[in-house]
């Protein structure tokens, strides 16, 4: 029986998936690789940090630590500028309606998310009150596909994971909720989220009963 659903951010809630790869482009470019679509798949849910190391390594090169610290705030103000105008309007599709049944049935509601920008998206999102928890990149050691954020978040929840449904557009954050002991909603395609219990195109329309049936 599902009592909690704890929700990734990027590409769940607010599209900044595009901003991430943007940004990441950016920095690809100075190592002298263009990073593909593909590859963006492959950072989804990863934490900065592993992300450049990963761009490093797809480029071939190896960077210093200083370079490394410059690239990151590099890329991370590149972000921020772009994500400065989020609001309201930028909540993906049936999030709101998704999170009002979860209220109507009464299930705890926590986010997961890689990011160390979680709280100032979900401030100007306007969603930050609906969740009991907020587990982000600022609270774990390891991030996805390792289950520390959302372990973390099950039991600040007070919901066995077992219990706890995880909604994600990610591969890697697939397998983190999955290694946790958790039941997975994907959004997205089937063939990239192959792990999932269940995968839609977004939140829009999802009834009670599709979640009893996960
Ligand atoms: C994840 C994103 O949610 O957060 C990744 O899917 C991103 O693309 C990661 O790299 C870390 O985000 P931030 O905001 O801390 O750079
Ligand atoms: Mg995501």
């Amino acid at each position: 029986m599902i009592k909690g659903v704890l929700f990734d951010l990027d590409g769940v809630l607010t599209d900044t998936a595009k901003y991430h790869f943007e940004s990441w482009k950016l920095i690809a470019q100075d190592l002298g690789y263009n990073l593909s679509i593909e590859d963006n798949e492959r950072l989804k849910g990863v934490s900065r940090a592993d992300s450049l190391d990963l761009i490093a390594r797809w480029a071939n090169t190896s960077i210093s630590s200083e370079q490394k610290t410059s690239f990151l705030l590099k890329k991370n103000e590149h972000y921020l500028t772009l994500i400065k105008g989020l609001s309201e309007e930028d909540i993906l599709p049936g999030v709101v309606s998704f999170l009002d049944l979860l209220d109507e049935h009464n299930c705890l509601k926590g986010v997961g998310s890689s990011s160390k920008n979680a709280p100032v998206i979900l401030e100007r999102i306007g969603l930050k009150h609906r969740f009991g928890v907020i587990v982000d990149g600022n609270q774990v050691s390891k991030t996805k596909p390792d289950p520390e954020v959302f372990l973390k978040g099950s039991k600040e929840l007070g919901v066995a994971p077992a219990d706890c449904l995880v909604v994600e557009d990610a591969p890697s954050g697939v397998t983190a909720a999955k290694s946790a002991g958790m039941k997975v909603l994907g959004i997205g395609s089937s063939e990239n989220l192959v792990n999932a219990d269940k995968t839609v195109n977004t939140l829009e329309g999802i009834s009670w009963e599709d979640i009893l049936s996960i």
